[in-house]
């Protein structure tokens, strides 16, 4: 949701912004700029994609400098113009020649509008973010970081900002609250960037901000402090990852590198996670927790997109395996439903980014509300993991194809080492716990064998592809992975699909199935696999075109549908964690096939940090 990133240093800042952008634009695409100073400010934006602004930034003279600032938009507030893309400025005729970039919203923004319009500031966008450049303006005397901090203290809302003024080119002044930042410090050299993909290529150190701080950065010093000027210290520490994994290599897009590093990613989350020789789960982040969390009577799981899907898995796992009354629940609900929760429940916040804004309300809500809050979290350092009591991370890696596919799989596999832990402090015997732990083990090589057949996937899709509605159905367990399957397509591809249980189907639904109606079963044998059956037979009937996920071995099921997508035989409990790559897979390919833009689909963020 925006990407920002910021250079200040001794080398030229352009090759540096451009290609941070590049790297933060599956946050945000919808419109692009860049600022640099040297000898005054020099501004190029564009509407469209990085490189829409790359070509146009070639037609600009002077455009270079040793400091600069540079912004990928996802529209908030205004339209997607260029008039409304970052960096704003303050006031044109009596400014200071002040320039920010920022993600996030600034709440009271026409509070402050409307006093800066009678102390004579005029406009030229629709954005909160120009209220804001205004504001540092009005309140500039001298002094950048001063006047950053003044008007933070006027603002709600949340923010990420870096700002640049031309009265002093050797600094750079950077602040966050709520939205994430991250500084990278190098060798005479700083580089501030929504996340550390933009970071790693130059160096490995940064800190993050804490919220309400801003930080001063010139060539050789940094200085942090409140907006209220209190100094703070912060911790420089190593990035945890590399560039290779932030690159493409030889895949097309970053989807299908993330759909095909499952295995791999999967062994991540469980490394050092399975004690072999007692058989048990290992989860050093929520060890302290433990007694409370065998204890609970309740458990809501909370997120957004492919995170809720996780979480619904999460909730048969938890109520399977750990006994416990378990719910799942949309965070932008949970929120604002004046939810029941007390010191016997455990909310979960699960989220790929840690960012979510609506994931990461919910859970300072439900903590605020005396739950136990964990978080169910990838990104290391991301404002869920640090506001949560404590977390299982996922540890599969930078995800940055929009349509998430390795944290689904990684969100499901954490909750089941939870669940399970949980569950042996409970009622499962060591027996049970010892059997489940090899089934998950072997869960990487069967996926593996899922991922061979992905030409074949992409041969049936093709047979479809035109077909512009479409439905997918599962019951139990497979119930969300329908529903996954359903959201994949649609993101990526822009076809209509709805995911519901097979069995809601007959009670609406159904109505829509005409001849040659692609309906997605996924239909692996489990204790629900003849009820499944009926619905396919019902789809049958009415001329639908039935696609099924199933077992393998499974001959039956070839002669009551279309396609077969199979995958290996899997314990119940564990099958989302294989019966969801046929269908990212399909979503993929269709996408393709239909020549979409897969790792940045109209309209859509990777992370979404404004409610
Ligand atoms: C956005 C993304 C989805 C993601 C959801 C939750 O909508 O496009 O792919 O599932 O946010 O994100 P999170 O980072 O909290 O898992």
């Amino acid at each position: 949701m925006c990407g920002i990133v910021a250079y200040i240093g001794r080398k030229q800042a352009m090759p540096i912004l451009l290609e941070g952008l590049k790297r933060l634009e599956y946050r945000g695409y919808d419109s692009a700029g860049i600022g640099l100073l040297n000898d005054g400010l020099k501004i190029c934006r564009a509407v469209g994609r990085v490189r829409v602004l790359e070509e146009k930034i070639r037609t600009v003279e002077g455009l270079a400098g040793t400091i600069g600032i540079a912004h990928t938009r996802w529209a908030t507030h205004g339209g997607v113009t260029e008039a409304n893309a970052h960096p704003h400025q303050d006031d044109l005729e009596s400014g200071h020649g002040i320039a920010v970039i920022h993600n996030g919203i600034i709440e009271n923004y026409s509070v402050l509008k409307k006093y800066l319009e009678e102390k004579g500031h005029k406009f030229h966008s629709e954005t909160d973010t120009e209220v804001l450049s205004h504001l540092i303006g009005e309140l500039y005397h001298g002094d950048l970081e001063k006047a950053v901090q003044a008007a933070l203290r006027e603002v709600t809302g949340a923010y990420a900002i870096a700002v640049l003024c031309v009265e002093e080119p050797d600094t750079l002044v950077v602040a966050r609250k709520g939205s994430p930042l991250m500084v990278g410090v190098g060798n005479g050299e700083y580089i501030v960037a929504s996340d550390s993909s933009a970071i790693v290529a130059h160096t490995t150190q940064a800190f993050t901000l804490p919220d309400f701080t801003v930080a001063k950065l010139t060539r050789d010093a940094f200085r942090t402090a409140t907006i209220d000027d209190v100094p703070i210290t912060t911790e420089v520490r190593e990035l945890e990852f590399e560039l290779a994994e932030i690159d493409l290599g030889p895949y097309d897009h970053y989807m299908l590198k993330e759909i095909f590093e499952q295995p791999r990613s999967l062994r991540m989350t469980m490394q050092g996670r399975i004690d072999a020789r007692t058989g048990s789960i290992v989860l050093g982040g929520i060890a302290e927790h433990a007694r409370t969390l065998a204890n609970a009577k309740r458990i809501v799981m909370v997120g957004q997109g492919t995170a809720l899907h996780a979480s619904m898995v999460g909730r048969y796992l938890m109520e399977d395996l750990a006994k416990i009354a378990s719910e799942h629940d949309f965070a932008s609900e949970f929120r604002y439903r004046n939810p029941i929760v007390d010191f016997g429940t455990c909310v979960i916040a699960v989220s790929q980014s840690g960012e979510t804004a609506d994931t990461l309300a919910a859970l300072q809500e439900a903590k605020q509300r005396g739950a136990l809050a964990l978080g169910v979290v990838n990104v290391v350092g991301s404002t869920i993991a640090r506001e949560s009591d404590a977390g299982v991370y996922l540890r599969v890696g930078p995800e940055i194809g929009v349509a998430s596919t390795k944290a689904f799989t990684g969100q499901i596999l954490a909750l089941s080492m939870l669940s399970l832990y949980i569950g042996r402090r409970r009622y499962l015997s060591q027996d049970y716990v010892t059997s489940f732990i090899k089934e998950m083990s072997g869960i990487p090589d069967k996926i593996q064998r899922v991922l061979e057949t992905s030409d074949a996937i992409c041969k049936a899709t093709a047979k479809y592809v035109e077909r512009e509605n479409w439905l997918f159905l599962g019951r139990g367990v497979n119930y969300p992975v329908a529903l996954e399957g359903a959201l994949k397509l649609k993101e990526i591809s822009y076809i209509h699909a709805e995911g519901m249980p097979a069995a809601e189907m007959k009670h609406g639904p159904i109505a829509l199935i005409d001849k040659g109606m692609p309906v997605v079963f996924v239909a692996t044998r489990n204790s629900q696999y003849e009820k499944v059956l009926a619905n396919i037979s019902e789809v049958r009937s009415r001329g639908g075109h039935v696609i099924a996920v199933a077992t393998e071995g499974d001959d039956h099921i070839r002669t009551v549908s279309e396609e077969v997508f199979y995958v290996p035989d899997v314990i119940e409990q564990l099958q989302p964690l294989v019966s969801v790559i046929p269908l990212q897979l399909l979503a993929y390919h269709a996408a393709v096939l239909r020549g979409k833009d897969v790792d940045k689909p109209r309209n859509l963020a990777k992370s979404v940090t404004v409610e």
